[in-house]
């Protein structure tokens, strides 16, 4: 049987999504909302994966840009040994994740706070071990998305990890016919070719993009 390439990606998405662990009854719960609700988050595949990066590198310090209601900050806290930093505007959803992170007996290792993310990166800070970007669809144009990549290099220990969700942009990052799609076509051009970084596209979900800094 031939498949077109929308029902062979549903196809093979149940069939890997067969594959994964059951998640906890916190992460359970919380999917079920993002799907009911409409809320973002980036699903248990790209949870996973972040997981698992996080892990073999040795990740203590996180840096979220995007928290939503906290689903993927709690993978990311449980692939880190140190502190996670997320960043939401929405004071009824930074609310919620503070909620679910101490469900997820997480409340003391993460600290949800409530900003613009631009505006707390300019500050400066500690370094960080890695840094997730879920905001490549939300940043206002192109500008924002170079100043951000620019701050977050600042950031990263050497051997860091810049992580961004929806590289590929539902496809339509090809076109760059949409704000979003010119935001992530920018994103992923800096990256693959900022000398510092040895990175890949992922084409798992929406495309994760993954980059580390070189040592040297
Ligand atoms: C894609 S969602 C994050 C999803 C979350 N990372 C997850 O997978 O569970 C992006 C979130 O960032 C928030 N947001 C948008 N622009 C922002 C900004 N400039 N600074 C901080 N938060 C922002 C939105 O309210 C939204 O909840």
């Amino acid at each position: 049987m031939r498949l077109t390439p929308t029902e062979g990606t549903r196809q093979l998405d149940d069939y890997m999504l067969g594959l994964l662990a059951p998640r906890d009854a916190v992460l359970a719960r919380m999917e079920s909302e993002i799907e009911r609700e409409e809320v973002p988050g980036i699903g248990p595949h790209v949870g996973q994966l972040l997981a698992l990066l996080l892990t073999t590198s040795g990740c203590r310090e996180v840096l979220e840009l995007g928290t939503a209601i906290g689903y993927s900050g709690i993978w990311l806290a449980r692939g880190s040994t140190g502190r996670v930093t997320t960043l939401e505007t929405d004071p009824a959803r930074a609310r919620r994740a503070r909620a679910n992170f101490a469900e997820a007996g997480l409340g003391d290792r993460v600290d949800v706070v409530q900003e613009e993310a631009m505006a707390y990166l300019e500050r400066g800070g500690e370094p960080v071990d890695a840094i997730f970007n879920d905001l490549l669809n939300s940043f206002p144009g192109e500008e924002t998305v170079d100043r951000c990549f620019e701050l977050s290099l600042g950031r990263l220990r050497p051997g860091g990890l810049l992580l961004a969700d929806n590289a590929l942009g539902r496809g339509r990052v090809i076109a760059g016919d949409s704000r979003p799609a010119r935001n992530i076509d920018r994103y992923n051009r800096l990256v693959a070719a900022d000398p510092h970084l040895e990175s890949v596209i992922i084409p798992i979900r929406d495309g994760l993009s993954l980059a580390r800094l070189r040592l040297m």
